[in-house]
């Protein structure tokens, strides 16, 4: 398994593209199964995760053509639809969830394996199931499979979820755009990547229309047209770079994201901490101040703090003057980072869902073993501001969502080097 062996600290200068957003990429990808025309998609980043999922509809018998510089993705329909989608594969990405809505909504049945949970928490699926219940599709689960069919296709219906939850409001979105109907979703995810995904179907000629903050209407079509789309920039990377910026003193400027107003709640809490932020539409010139001061932060769902950045912004706070806090309200268990970091030299307790981080600690590299890929990459934020030699092991983790992560940090200045 693959290691960064990285030596620190290091002073960060330089300018970063950050790629195309994993997290928009996956329901666009997914969702092509409603298309009989073919789809042509570009920024899409070459990482694991989007390997996972172009294997996953290639095994669902869709024709995918990668470009050389694997920049765009043209996929095609075919002529038998599998409508299988193995737990092998499934299990090794959660979001494969994401094929059921539209296999159900076009294909009207679905045999799919029952996704496990991972390290950040147990990762349940009853609000996709429940709400595509509602819609007409009817399912038993049997040795780990969900058997999924709607015989006479999904039907037109009102729907509440009880929590936001992204996934199953992307699912729910995918499989309303060809129901015979029109299904209205409340208290829905109203996260960028979400609004990507309905962006990229009105493309094709879907018919969904925002009808309140957290609600959509969404009228079922016959079929979508053929289009071609270029994905969201990543604004879990971009604010990744801001925090190294600030966690190493440096200087980064950093664009090849849509739009400043997705970070507006990072860029805030790190000016708060201690940022010279100047910003344009979609790019980011970011200064970290040598004083860092601590703040509280509680993550949210969209527009709130996000969760994926908890992990790069706790390390950030053990650096602050002061103790600080970070709340977490999405998942069970993101704090995997914490007691890795404690072996550099941090002073976090955990109680219950939130970190106590007492700040100025001083990092002495070491070994560091990542457990999901916001804490392995929050580990090697780390240890770029350490002193001396970290090896963070398991970097698979982090290479399924940022892409060619070792070469972007070379170019502004940190000694790393993967490791076989
Ligand atoms: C998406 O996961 C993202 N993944 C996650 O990013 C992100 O952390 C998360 O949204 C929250 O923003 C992708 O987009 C591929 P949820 P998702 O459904 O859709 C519970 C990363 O690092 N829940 O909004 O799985 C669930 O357990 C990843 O890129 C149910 O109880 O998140 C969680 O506690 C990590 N039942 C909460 O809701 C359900 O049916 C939010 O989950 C669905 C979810």
């Amino acid at each position: 398994m693959d290691k960064f062996v990285i030596n620190g600290p290091c002073k960060i200068k330089g300018k970063i593209q950050v790629s195309g957003s994993k997290n928009a990429s996956l329901p666009i990808l997914a969702s092509t199964l409603l298309f009989d025309e073919p789809v042509e998609l570009r920024n899409i980043p070459n990482v694991r995760d989007i390997q996972v999922m172009i294997n996953l509809l290639r095994s669902l018998n869709k024709k995918i053509i990668i470009s050389k510089n694997k920049k765009k993705i043209t996929i095609y329909n075919s002529k038998k639809i599998n409508t299988f989608a193995p737990y092998s594969l499934v299990k090794t990405m959660r979001a494969s969830i994401l094929v059921l809505g539209g296999l159900i909504s076009k294909h009207r049945k679905a045999i799919c394996g029952y996704p496990g949970g991972c390290a950040i928490g147990e990762r349940p699926i009853n609000y996709h199931l429940d709400a595509l219940k509602k819609l007409g599709m009817k399912y038993v689960v049997k040795k780990g499979y969900i058997h999924a069919t709607a015989k006479n296709g999904l039907k037109g219906n009102n729907i509440r979820f009880k929590k936001i939850s992204v996934g199953a409001t992307e699912n729910l979105i995918i499989a309303a755009c060809l129901a015979n109907g029109t299904v209205i979703i409340r208290n829905i995810g109203i996260e960028p990547e979400i609004k990507d995904l309905c962006w990229f179907l009105c493309s094709a000629g879907a018919n969904i229309k925002w009808i309140g903050k957290r609600a959509v209407k969404i009228i079922g079509v016959k079929k979508l047209n053929s289009t071609s789309y270029s994905v969201m920039g990543d604004r879990i990377e971009a604010a990744t770079w801001c925090v190294l910026a600030v966690l190493t003193a440096g200087k980064l400027k950093i664009n090849g994201f849509n739009n400043v107003k997705l970070l507006k709640t990072e860029l805030d809490a790190l000016q708060k901490i201690g940022a010279s932020i100047k910003y344009k539409e979609n790019q980011i010139e970011i200064q970290g101040k040598k004083k860092l001061k601590k703040i509280n932060l509680t993550t949210k769902e969209y527009e709130g703090f996000a969760t994926d950045n908890a992990p790069m912004f706790g390390v950030l706070l053990c650096k602050a003057n002061g103790r600080s806090t970070i709340t977490e309200t999405i998942f069970e268990n993101r704090f995997m980072w914490v007691a890795e970091a404690r072996r550099l030299g941090a002073r976090i307790a955990i109680k219950s869902n939130k970190a106590i981080i007492e700040g100025n600690a001083k990092f002495q590299g070491t070994d560091l073993m990542s457990s999901d890929l916001r804490a392995s990459v929050g580990l090697v934020l780390a240890a770029i501001s350490s002193s001396g030699r970290s090896v963070v092991h398991r970097v698979y983790m982090l290479d399924r969502g940022m892409e060619r992560f070792e070469h972007k940090l070379r170019s502004v200045g940190v000694d790393v080097k993967r490791v076989s």
